[in-house]
């Protein structure tokens, strides 16, 4: 039960599950957030000083409004101490405008011939008619794709250096039974600290070899090269400490993303079907692939649209409080944490009837509640939003059709996965099994449909 503010400044707790604490979370955190949502509404607090914002309501809210609710820094690779210390905000702002104009969605429409060569690699490379561990060879083939999309011609170079940022990202969220405080040099710490300096070690004489050749480069890199109008060049400190993350970023989440989709063409070998057919149109030549060719395919969007509502990798996120402030309604005191939650936003019947069934055709159908504010949280909203959310669709639309057109999918009869919901909702250990369909037939449509 809440207690009601009044104007004598009485606060207006959020309700509390009764028995709700960080042991019942930590034991199954999704059941938690559900029960949370269900038995208290669109606000709820867990232990004191941590709110969930359950609804689509209030999680929008909570990320539109940065200055109440800023985001803390990723503690995952955070800019290295250098001459001119870390970046200021003007020189943050003017890399994320920088980068966004190489991921913004005609950015990405028009390298979409490139990205679909890169994406067919994972059916090529499958071992058909047996169970496969899925996820390691996703990521291989995401980060080739990711890595290419950012650097271009460079992507040979640093692409062993970004799998190790990998690896030191793994290393870095694995649950551990003490939290060390922020500057204490744990050896997960070093380590992720080793592999940034070897990246950023490796990036530098790209970017100075662009830089004085004059030839800068179409690609994400080549846009923080160019100097804008408002800012001026972007100076190379910035380019290489915001690189690491946004690298790791191409393929980590999108990895995470395609194993929930794969998962699901094997438990719905009816929506496999149908993408399979739509998946007719693309050219035989992965790289012929168009923006045309990608527009057309709206069957497969809205089921990988579906996945990310169903499973959406980042269920969770996290702000701050710094003052108090209110949150429908409520009151959320100072120097609290703040868990905004997509995965039970996606859930409420409210916004999405049958919400736990995967029906893909909710996003084709035009009475859809999708144009609403807050309803579809995959990536995000506010300024925080996700900067590769147009490349991750594309990648994961163009991967998930030339699969199915290839392959029916099966998994076996006990799961061969676990769901971690730690650092994102993710199957680890997926195994899938993929068999070829229809013998004789050329893996795309023939040259014709070009
Ligand atoms: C299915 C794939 C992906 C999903 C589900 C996803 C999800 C998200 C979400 C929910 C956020 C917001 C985090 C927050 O508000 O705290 C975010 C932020 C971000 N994403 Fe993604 N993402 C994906 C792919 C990508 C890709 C391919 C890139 C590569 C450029 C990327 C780069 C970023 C960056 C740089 C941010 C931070 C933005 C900021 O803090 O200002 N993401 N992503």
């Amino acid at each position: 039960m809440s207690v009601r503010g009044d104007l004598m400044g009485r606060v207006n707790e959020p309700p509390r599950l009764p028995e709700g604490n960080f042991a019942a979370w930590s034991r199954d955190r999704l059941a938690m957030a559900r029960r949370g949502a269900d038995e208290c509404g669109d606000v709820w607090q867990l232990e004191s000083g941590v709110y969930v914002a359950a609804t689509a309501g209030p999680c929008e809210e909570v990320l539109h409004r940065a200055q109440d609710f800023p985001k803390p820094p990723s503690p995952l690779f955070p800019p290295l101490k250098r001459a001119g210390g870390a970046p200021t905000s003007e020189e943050r702002a003017h890399a994320r405008a920088a980068r966004m104009r190489g991921l913004r969605p005609q950015a990405v429409a028009a390298r979409i011939g490139e990205i679909a060569s890169g994406t067919v690699r994972f059916a090529d490379q499958w071992p058909t008619g047996r169970d496969v561990e899925i996820l390691p060879l996703l990521r291989s083939v995401l980060a080739e794709v990711g890595v290419r999309y950012l650097f271009s011609e460079d992507a040979p170079t640093l692409l062993p250096f970004a799998r190790q940022l990998f690896v030191a990202r793994e290393v870095l969220v694995r649950p551990t039974r003490w939290v060390w405080p922020g500057w204490v040099p744990t050896p997960a710490r070093r380590f992720r600290t080793r592999q940034q300096v070897a990246f950023i070690n490796a990036l530098r004489p790209i970017v100075r070899r662009r830089r004085s050749s004059g030839r800068l480069g179409d690609d994400v890199l080549g846009q923080m090269l160019r100097p804008s109008c408002r800012y001026g060049a972007l100076s190379e400190g910035a380019i290489l400490d915001t690189l690491p993350g946004i690298t790791v970023a191409t393929f980590e989440t999108p990895s995470r993303a395609a194993g929930w989709i794969l998962l699901h063409l094997a438990r719905h070998p009816w929506a496999a079907d149908r993408i399979a057919a739509e998946a007719a149109l693309l050219p035989a030549d992965a790289a012929a692939t168009t923006s045309t060719h990608l527009e057309r395919l709206q069957y497969t969007r809205a089921v990988v649209r579906e996945v990310l509502r169903l499973q959406p990798p980042s269920w969770l996120l996290t702000r701050r409080a710094p003052r108090r402030t209110q949150l429908a309604d409520y009151t959320i005191n100072a120097g609290s944490t703040v868990l905004v939650c997509p995965y039970t936003a996606h859930r409420d019947a409210r916004e999405h009837p049958d919400p736990d069934r995967f029906r893909p055709e909710r996003w084709l159908d035009d009475s859809c509640s999708r144009a609403k504010p807050g309803v579809f949280l995959a990536f995000g909203t506010g300024p925080h939003s996700c900067e590769g959310a147009a490349l991750a669709m594309a990648v994961l639309t163009v991967l998930t059709a030339q699969t199915a057109h290839r392959y029916h999918l099966s998994d076996g009869p006990e799961p061969g996965y676990r769901v971690t919901t730690f650092e994102g909702l993710a199957t680890p250990g997926l195994h899938l099994r993929a068999t070829v369909r229809g013998r004789g037939s050329p893996p795309f449509g023939d040259k014709a449909s070009t």
